[in-house]
């Protein structure tokens, strides 16, 4: 049976990345048991372009449908002094919300060959494997009352509201309990507790979950302007950490960095198992980069390691995932970079050229990992 996915290129980068992305998807359809049906559907400022709305009907009932989703970006200048009700960032906060992708998992791994390209010295990062789970479809990016008023005096107030129910607060701790489990059996949850009362709840609440359902993992907190001080003074004593939408969404970016280019972070974006529309969809972290926008310079690694994940996590295909990642290892090690990540003696690549690389590395990745 054909797993369908769903192309949502997006905007700036996003078409490059993801066409890297679908070349892959192709090989693996002739090569692997299982065969991939990719169709395509506008999303972001593209969409906006087109339909008038970010996030428009055609594509929302081509999300719900869809096995698994893979985005490219969304957003750029061209769009910034649109109504913020139809910027392209809507696109992708409907799609989040939609789909009920609660749970947005971004592994910071990076790579030995890579660990000299981190703005940080090489003992801080190599070997760093962590994973930030971030709550993403509540928080303060949602939660109500919202909005702007003029106030009698002249002047105005604008608020936004940091709310978290309980339920919101149960599963994504089990999330997190869950992936620490297959790995370090660690967690730290980051709050603001000290201050913010709403993540008083947040806390209590990932500590009984981690007394009654989870006591064999080890559960720590840590306010989340400290977090951001350990992310980039010792980041290896992190295995899973989990958070709010809104402190996700920092602390992501700081970790990304940490990998050594914003273009390395993949990212998945989960709903409930038993969800009823598609409950998956991957894309790098970065954004759209307009500054380089088709130039053949992004990095499509991001973007194909969130493919990997979707591999993992969507169809159960962990050899084909490994393969993958082994080939991009290989593509570092052979020297092969694009500009973000550029290293004196390495070749400096394209997009394409990278993409292309991948792939070459995969087929011989992929026949070694079925030859074991
Ligand atoms: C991210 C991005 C988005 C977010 C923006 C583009 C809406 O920064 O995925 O981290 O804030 O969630
Ligand atoms: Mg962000």
């Amino acid at each position: 049976m054909a797993q369908q996915i769903l192309m949502l290129p997006g905007d700036g980068i996003g078409p490059e990345v993801t066409k890297q992305a679908e070349k892959i998807l192709a090989w693996l359809s002739e090569n692997s048991d299982t065969v991939f049906e990719v169709s395509e559907a506008l999303i972001g400022g593209a969409a906006y372009d087109a339909y008038g709305t970010p996030w428009p009907e055609e594509t929302a009932a081509a999300c719900r449908k869809a096995d698994a989703i893979l985005l490219g970006a969304v957003g750029g200048p061209k769009w910034e002094s649109l109504d913020i009700s139809v910027r392209p960032e809507r696109g992708l906060l409907a799609v989040r919300k939609e789909l009920g992708l609660f749970a947005n998992l971004r592994p910071a791994m990076v790579f030995d060959e890579l660990a000299d390209a981190s703005t940080l010295k090489r003992e801080v990062v190599a070997g760093l494997d962590i994973m930030i789970v971030r709550e993403l479809t509540g928080g303060i990016y949602f939660g109500e009352p919202k909005g702007i008023e003029n106030l009698p005096d002249g002047t105005q107030k604008g608020y936004n509201t940091l709310v978290y129910t309980t339920p919101e607060i149960e599963r994504i701790a089990r999330v997190a309990f869950d992936l620490a489990a297959k790995r370090d059996g660690r967690v730290c949850s980051v709050d603001k507790a000290n201050v913010l009362v709403s993540t008083e709840l947040w806390r209590n609440t990932v500590e009984r979950i981690q007394r009654d359902e989870f006591p064999k993992i080890e559960l720590s907190h840590m306010y989340v302007d400290n977090a951001a001080m350990q992310l980039v003074r010792n980041p290896k004593q992190f295995d899973v950490m989990v958070t709010t939408n809104m402190f996700g969404d920092i602390l992501s970016d700081c970790a990304a960095m940490l990998t050594g280019s914003l273009g390395m972070l993949p990212s998945a974006s989960l709903g409930a198992a038993d969800s009823d529309v598609c409950n998956a969809l991957y894309e790098p972290v970065h954004g759209s980069a307009p500054d380089i926008a088709g130039q053949d310079k992004a990095n499509p690694i991001a973007t194909i390691l969130s493919l990997a994940m979707m591999l993992r996590y969507s169809f159960g295909m962990a050899v084909e995932a490994d393969a993958l990642e082994a080939a991009i290892r290989a593509v570092l090690v052979q020297g092969l970079r694009t500009g973000d990540i550029m290293q004196e003696g390495a070749s400096l690549i394209g997009t394409e050229a990278m993409g292309n690389a991948v792939l070459d590395a995969l087929v011989e990745a992929y026949a070694l990992a079925k030859a074991a």
